[in-house]
């Protein structure tokens, strides 16, 4: 079998599918051949001797590692900026792994259908405790929590750690987090190593423990959050009626802090808003907010996606890629979710689908010419109802 790594040609991508260690674990199998397009992995800092030395082919050209078996890309194919889409030189037959938005990009999910190719989308890994080694979206969400924090630190015009100088006693930073799921969670963790006063909220009471258990407070607000929890681990929408009443109990608490990191996110759904224009204008100037919800939309009703803004003194920032920041060890743990799938897909040099497995069901995008799993062909089909996209 012939695995192939080409570069990432996405704008402002700097990941790449495997790391050099992680084709030594591949090409040590028997009957598995990588071929990785030179210059794959230089942007993360993994020039091509380091994947010559794990027995990796290195080819000249996009289209060799594209006509593989099986493609491992991070972002899913695109249009290249000098014309072609990558999906064109997908050979008909072959299989594909990234993270191919199955929630938003239905007409990627088609094109790749038409093409014949069997497509696995890592967005749709079940959060499963057998699947946790194969979770990119935690790894990923994990890389961008910390690398909030940093930025945020950057941008801030005070330090993190309370000091008692010869100088005067410097107060430390305020850091709220919103959402403390995988991304929330590295926040507190990173925050408060750096010596802020860390807290959060969340509308899964479950997590209350785990946000004690980094040294931050947890917030409760006074609202009923019912059944908050889907059986995938995820949050459940809310009612308008309830965003209204959180964004107005939040804003008293945002008003008090240095950094607010929202991350709150209900899969396939527009980010819910909640910070609003007034909120932000009830912090202190020099405020930070990053909005890691930026992607879709953003839980701040002021983020633009993929840019810094500055409102009446307070920074908000709404990188879309943080990963792709941190590339090298982003990719490093993007790689190890491929390859403990890989070990799961291809147990000998072989792919095998059987979509009776949960995990490899789940994460089946398109098979045999179709659009196979069941939620995206909702979405899609809902989507098409309402004359959207798709
Ligand atoms: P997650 O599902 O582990 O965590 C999201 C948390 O938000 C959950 O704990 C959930 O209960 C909470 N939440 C949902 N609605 C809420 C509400 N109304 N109020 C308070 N909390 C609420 O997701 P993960 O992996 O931590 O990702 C978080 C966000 O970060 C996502 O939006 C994801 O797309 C984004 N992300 C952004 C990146 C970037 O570069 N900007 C990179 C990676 C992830």
């Amino acid at each position: 079998m012939i695995i192939g790594v080409p570069k990432e040609v996405a704008p402002g991508e700097r990941r790449v599918a495997l790391v050099p260690d992680a084709v030594k674990t591949l090409t040590q199998k028997e009957g598995i051949e990588v071929l990785v397009e030179a210059g794959a992995g230089i942007e993360a800092g993994f020039p091509d001797e380091q994947y010559l030395a794990a027995d990796a082919k290195i080819v000249a050209g996009a289209a060799e590692a594209l006509g593989a078996d099986l493609v491992l890309k991070v972002q899913g194919p695109c249009e290249r900026s000098g014309g072609g889409h990558e999906v064109d030189d997908l050979k008909q037959g072959a299989a594909l792994i990234a993270l191919l938005k199955p929630l938003d990009a239905f007409d990627l999910a088609q094109r790749l259908a038409q093409r014949g190719v069997a497509s696995f989308s890592m967005e749709l890994m079940p959060r499963i405790t057998r699947a946790q080694s194969m979770d990119a979206l935690s790894s990923q969400s994990t890389i961008a929590g910390y690398r909030a924090v940093l930025l945020a630190a950057t941008r801030l015009p005070r330090i993190f750690p309370m000091l008692v100088t010869a100088a005067g006693t410097l107060q430390p930073a305020k850091v709220l987090v919103i959402g403390a799921g995988v991304a929330g969670l590295q926040a507190l963790g990173t925050a408060k190593r750096l010596g802020a006063v860390t807290s959060a909220y969340d509308t899964r009471d479950v997590v209350k423990e785990q946000v004690q258990s980094l040294g931050a407070r947890f917030i409760e607000l006074k609202l009923d959050t019912g059944d908050s929890e889907d059986s995938g681990g995820y949050a459940k929408a809310q009612t308008e009626e309830f965003y209204q009443r959180q964004r107005a109990e939040l804003a008293k608490h945002i008003a008090q802090m240095d950094i607010v990191i929202p991350t709150a996110l209900v899969p396939g759904q527009p980010a819910p808003l909640l910070i609003t224009a007034d909120a932000v204008k009830g912090m202190r100037p020099g405020s930070v907010i990053v909005d890691l919800a930026a992607e879709k939309g953003g839980n701040c009703e002021l983020t633009a996606p993929g840019e810094s803004i500055v409102v009446e003194g307070v920074t908000i920032l709404g990188n879309t890629n943080l990963p792709s920041e941190i590339p090298a060890h982003a990719s490093q743990m993007y790689a190890k979710n491929l390859t403990t799938f890989l070990g799961h897909l291809v147990p000998e040099a072989e792919l095998v689908i059987d979509r009776e497995d949960e995990i490899t069901h789940g994460t089946l995008l398109t098979y045999q010419g179709e659009v196979v799993n069941e939620m995206v062909r909702m979405r899609m089909s809902a989507a098409r109802d309402a004359g959207g996209e798709g």
